[in-house]
């Protein structure tokens, strides 16, 4: 294919000479006249293993070359990709700046080559630049559609094309990457990307434009969590005098609960008698040590934070009758202590909403022990909110939480033409629940 790379920094100088020594004709584009020069002598503008040799071997071919023509690049290329710069602002948000110069450029001499050469082959916009969810659809496609005085997904292809490299190893990371995300307007814009890495073995996964911008955020967030996680860890461990290269041996061999999916899908709070205790005595044991643990000490709060979105959905909806399917920590059980269920309905309660509640696996004459204690203190009126029945909760709700995946719940659910349903835990059929009237999911 014939490529336009614009920007040559290190995402776009490396995909160019990668691109170029896949056998695509490519054109580097940069304001720098420094870097187009350095390009144009065989020579790497940034410094990472193996760049140079593979920018003199592509750019000796003729596979690679490079200008500041914007036009001269769009006249010769089907497919632009932008991998200009998106620093932050002193204030924290994503400075678009450049995406919107290049955008502009790249739509106006789009117009100019359609209009004095009666161009009729379709050029396709793909976005390599890490940008906001919406972004490409809300700021630069309508760029586009007015430079070019067409229509996005008809007059030409537009795409997100997020870039995992890492800078260090990021030549061997563009042959092998970890995955190769395609976020397409319509299915003729991802087309042309793909074809771009045709032979680059990796899952190819088609998705929304928003998408595959969230895809790229949420990577990274990830990523300096885990390092911010394993630093404080290492520290607490530190100053508890434990070798926490040893833990961390024994955490990262455990590939069902740790270093796995386990854990990772938007739902409800957690709970229990167990992680809310731990985290709480292991920041306390870090703050008597003199050890600053943000992250540690963060979490709980977020989780707070969080069962208090599903508090603000009740409130939204202005209705007063509201039902709780589910109130153990978890499916399963009958333990009630810390369930972020109880502290919910709790919530509710003390807001006075009439509240009735269901939940199989907890009944009164099943609450014993610690559990008796934990309701009789926390929730002392349950006995008058638990409803022995799913038809009771659900003839007196106006406004339904669903918090357990009981079948006998799942099968009871109305569609559209019930109570309005608030679904805390993302149902196995949330993405067809999506578009009926009266239903909300807490984070989807
Ligand atoms: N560096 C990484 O490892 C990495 C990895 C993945 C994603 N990203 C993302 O990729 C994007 C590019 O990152 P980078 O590190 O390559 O940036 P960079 O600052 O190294 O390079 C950007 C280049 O764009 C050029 N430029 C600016 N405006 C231009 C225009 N109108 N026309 C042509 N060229 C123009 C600049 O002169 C510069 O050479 C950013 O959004 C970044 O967040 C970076």
């Amino acid at each position: 294919m014939r490529v336009s790379v614009f920007g040559l920094g290190y995402v776009g100088c490396v995909s160019a000479a990668c691109l170029a020594s896949m056998g695509h004709e490519v054109i580097g584009v940069d304001v720098n006249q420094v870097k187009v020069d350095l390009v144009n002598d065989g020579k790497a503008p940034v410094v990472e293993e193996r760049i140079g040799e593979l920018i003199a071997e592509v750019v000796h071919s003729g596979a690679l070359r490079a200008t500041d023509d914007v036009h001269e690049a769009i006249m010769g290329s089907e497919v632009s990709l932008v991998c200009v710069g998106t620093p932050s602002e002193p204030n924290g948000s994503l400075c678009t700046t450049y995406l919107e110069r290049v955008t502009e450029q790249i739509g106006a001499a789009l117009a100019e080559r359609n209009k004095h050469s009666g161009h009729s082959e379709r050029h396709t916009v793909v976005f390599r630049s890490t940008m906001l969810p919406g972004t490409c659809l809300n700021l630069l496609v309508p760029i586009l559609e007015k430079s070019i005085g067409g229509t996005a997904g008809v007059d030409f292809g537009v795409a997100v094309n997020p870039e995992f490299l890492r800078e260090g190893t990021s030549v061997q990371d563009f042959f092998d990457p970890p995955k190769t995300v395609i976020g397409e307007l319509d299915p003729p814009s991802g087309d042309a990307v793909l074809a771009l890495y045709d032979g680059v073995p990796s899952e190819v996964f088609r998705v929304p434009l928003p998408t595959a911008e969230a895809i790229k955020y949420a990577d990274n967030a990830f990523h300096g969590l885990k390092i911010g996680f394993a630093n404080e860890l290492g520290a607490v461990c530190h100053a508890l005098g434990v070798d926490s290269h040893q833990v961390m041996d024994v955490f990262l061999a455990d590939r069902k609960l740790n270093i796995s999916p386990a854990y990772l899908r938007p739902g409800f709070a957690f709970g229990g008698s167990c992680l809310p205790k731990d985290l709480r005595s292991l920041v306390y044991a870090a703050q008597r040590a003199d050890v600053s643990v943000p992250i540690l000490a963060h979490v709980l709060p977020s989780n707070s934070a969080h069962l208090k979105r599903a508090v603000e959905l009740v409130e939204r909806t202005g209705k007063r009758r509201v039902g709780l399917f589910g109130l153990s920590f978890k499916p399963g059980t009958d333990d009630l202590r810390e369930s972020p269920l109880v502290e919910l309905a709790e919530r509710l309660f003390g807001k006075g909403y009439d509240l009735r509640i269901h939940d199989a696996n907890v009944s009164l004459s099943r609450l014993l022990g610690a559990n008796r204690d934990y309701i009789e203190t926390r929730l002392p009126h349950l006995a008058h909110l638990l409803a022995d029945s799913i038809d009771k909760v659900l003839e007196h709700a106006e406004v339904c939480l669903v918090g357990t995946r009981d079948p006998a719940v799942l099968a009871a659910l109305p569609h559209g033409d019930g109570p309005v349903l608030i679904d805390l835990i993302h149902l196995p059929d949330a993405e067809a629940r999506r578009t009926e009237p009266g239903y909300i999911g807490l984070a989807w």
